[in-house]
């Protein structure tokens, strides 16, 4: 029997499975065309059991960024082979976590790592299946915390290191050089920067084939960005647009595999952060509406300004005010948005903070002493 959301604690995440399942079946029908393309799960953005459940059965791979997320993959029936795990810092234990799995491919980012890889899966007697993360120089337009493929940025080999290190995976007796990973940032919505990679990599590729190498698997990320603006409009992210691009621009041999790392545009839209009012305080220049979630359960906006759309779900009021909707963290920047127009507002009133599906629940803390956020899915909650 479901639950009345009035009912029930807040804060917490609300998941409408329905539509990530619908979400999961457009990026399905649009891959169908395209054999050679796979999708793997980022699941840094939402590692929740039952959201993992569903993307696992929806055939989807997973891509990793620590030992704990590969376990997760692994605990929620992701198979081993379609796991791929990249990051700058991977722990020797979170290595041998994977190579314990057999996962389908580390993404490789320094020499370092290259060499950690090598003597581990030699001691542990196995061949670790690598790709190197090129940091290919390509500018996302997206927020700066959130761009990772420019020289800057500390992700990935530099294009210019590129010919040696393959030389080197190629060498080394534990490593199996399977092909090339690059990740240029996150909420992209500009398809031209999306054009700009696979132009990149078709210059690389060119010039690893020159020299007699030919990767099999291109990992191009993942990063496509949804609408925060409109979610009820766009729920579904333009995935039809998206492999598009790589369709036109890309140029793959027949026996070259191309990967994907989706992880905002899977779930963003899925998920709500529903919230009470706990006062309304009128000042001489603003009036607040003080809820009881806070950047503890929602950190985006006070981390990357990120704006996130604030719907009061129980006012039924004809007239509309301005609100600052803060959360009670100590902290000037616990702030989800200001100058809100919402309906007349009120202590009691529960307001949904929309699109909070990815980088929501994941990046919760208990800081302030609060409790770990809960989530409940439309299978447990009524919301209407
Ligand atoms: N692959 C790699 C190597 C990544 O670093 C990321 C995200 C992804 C795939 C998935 O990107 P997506 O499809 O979700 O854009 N917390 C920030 C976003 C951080 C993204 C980190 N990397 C936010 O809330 O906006």
């Amino acid at each position: 029997m479901n639950k009345n959301f009035r009912d029930i604690r807040t804060p917490f995440y609300y998941y409408d499975t329905a539509l990530l399942q619908a979400t999961l079946d457009a990026v399905r029908c649009e891959i169908s065309q395209y054999p050679d393309y796979h999708v793997h799960y980022a699941l840094k953005a939402n590692a929740n059991p039952r959201l993992l459940q569903i993307i696992q059965q929806a055939g989807f791979g997973a891509d990793c960024v620590s030992g704990g997320e590969v376990q997760a993959a692994i605990d929620a029936g992701f198979p081993a082979d379609k796991v791929v795990y990249a990051g700058v810092g991977k722990s020797d234990r979170e290595i041998l976590t994977a190579l314990k799995h057999d996962i389908f491919c580390f993404n490789v980012e320094s020499i370092p790592e290259l060499q950690v890889i090598n003597e581990l899966a030699n001691k542990e007697g196995k061949v670790a299946r690598v790709c190197l993360r090129i940091n290919p120089d390509v500018e996302a337009h997206t927020h700066t915390h959130i761009i990772t493929g420019m020289a800057e940025n500390k992700f990935g080999i530099a294009l210019h290191d590129m010919m040696h290190v393959v030389e080197l995976a190629n060498e080394l007796p534990n490593i199996s050089f399977e092909g090339l990973h690059f990740h240029i940032g996150s909420q992209i919505t500009n398809m031209q920067d999306y054009v700009a990679l696979c132009q990149r990599i078709n210059e690389i590729q060119f010039m690893l084939n020159k020299q007699g190498i030919y990767p099999l698997v291109i990992n191009v990320g993942g990063g496509l960005g949804i609408d925060y603006h409109a979610p009820e409009e766009h729920p579904i992210a333009n995935f039809k647009a998206y492999f598009h691009v790589f369709e036109q621009h890309l140029h793959l041999r027949p026996e070259q595999s191309l990967h994907f790392e989706l992880g905002r545009s899977i779930v963003a839209q899925c998920g709500s952060l529903i919230t009470q009012v706990l006062y309304v305080k009128q000042t001489a220049t603003k009036q607040f509406a003080i809820v009881d979630a806070g950047m503890t359960e929602l950190i985006r906006p006070a981390l990357y300004q990120a704006k996130h759309k604030i719907v009061n779900l129980t006012s039924r009021s004809d007239t509309q005010a301005k609100y600052d909707v803060v959360g009670p963290i100590c902290e000037s920047s616990d702030v989800f948005d200001k100058d809100v127009l919402l309906p007349f507002t009120q202590r009691g009133d529960i307001l949904a903070i929309r699109s909070a599906g990815a980088y929501g629940e994941v990046m919760a803390s208990t800081y302030n002493c609060r409790t770990l956020v809960t989530s409940y899915t439309d299978k447990e909650v009524v919301l209407s």
